[in-house]
């Protein structure tokens, strides 16, 4: 059962919990809606008063992810965490496209919806999150160059061309819940 925990009450490791377990960027509505894995992002704070740090998430997306219409034409997405048994249909979600295939239907998961906002019931815990700013990685903005030849040119290893830089989006989380 999902039960609603408050923001101060996280207690996760964020760079074990995302880049080595993995998460689900999940957007849309009841009627369309898709989902994608993702291994890069942030919780944090920013925008908030001195003592009441906004709390915060922030996520990379490609612009060729089809989710990534639906985080851009919605104002809310939730991210998704899941224990290890669940690690095959993140590797799914992550590596077929909701454009080609109606992916959930795939997995274990269960999508169902909070105020709306698309997520799966069988998350150890959801966070929901309202977008507050839209960016995008630059290339001229590298200090460390060698990323760009990591992660966007052709000697990267994929298929990347100037449309391949993130979208990057960042969201003040508004819900949380933990599966007791
Ligand atoms: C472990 C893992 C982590 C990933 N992390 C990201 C990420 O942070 N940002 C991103 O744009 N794509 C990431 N991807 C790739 C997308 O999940 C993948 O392209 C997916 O098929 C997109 O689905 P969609 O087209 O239905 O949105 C990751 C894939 C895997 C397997």
């Amino acid at each position: 059962m999902l039960k609603e925990i408050s923001v101060e009450l996280i207690n996760i490791n964020p760079c074990t919990l995302i880049g080595k377990q993995w998460m689900l960027i999940t957007a849309g509505t009841e009627q369309s809606f898709n989902t994608m894995t993702a291994s890069w992002g942030h919780i944090g704070a920013l925008w908030g008063q001195s003592v009441n740090g906004r709390p915060t998430v922030e996520v990379f997306i490609r612009p060729s992810r089809y989710t990534d219409k639906f985080v851009d034409e919605n104002d809310c997405f939730s991210l998704t965490f899941f224990d290890e048994q669940y690690r095959k249909d993140l590797a799914y979600l992550g590596s077929h496209s909701g454009k080609d295939v109606n992916k959930i239907t795939k997995t274990k998961l269960t999508p169902f919806f909070i105020d709306g906002v698309p997520a799966f019931k069988e998350a150890k815990m959801v966070i929901v999150a309202r977008k507050i700013y839209k960016g995008k990685i630059e290339e001229n903005n590298f200090i460390d160059k060698s990323i760009i030849k990591a992660f966007y040119n052709s000697e990267s290893g994929h298929a990347y061309n100037n449309d391949s830089y993130h979208n990057v989006y960042i969201a003040e989380i508004i819900k949380v819940f933990v599966n007791e």
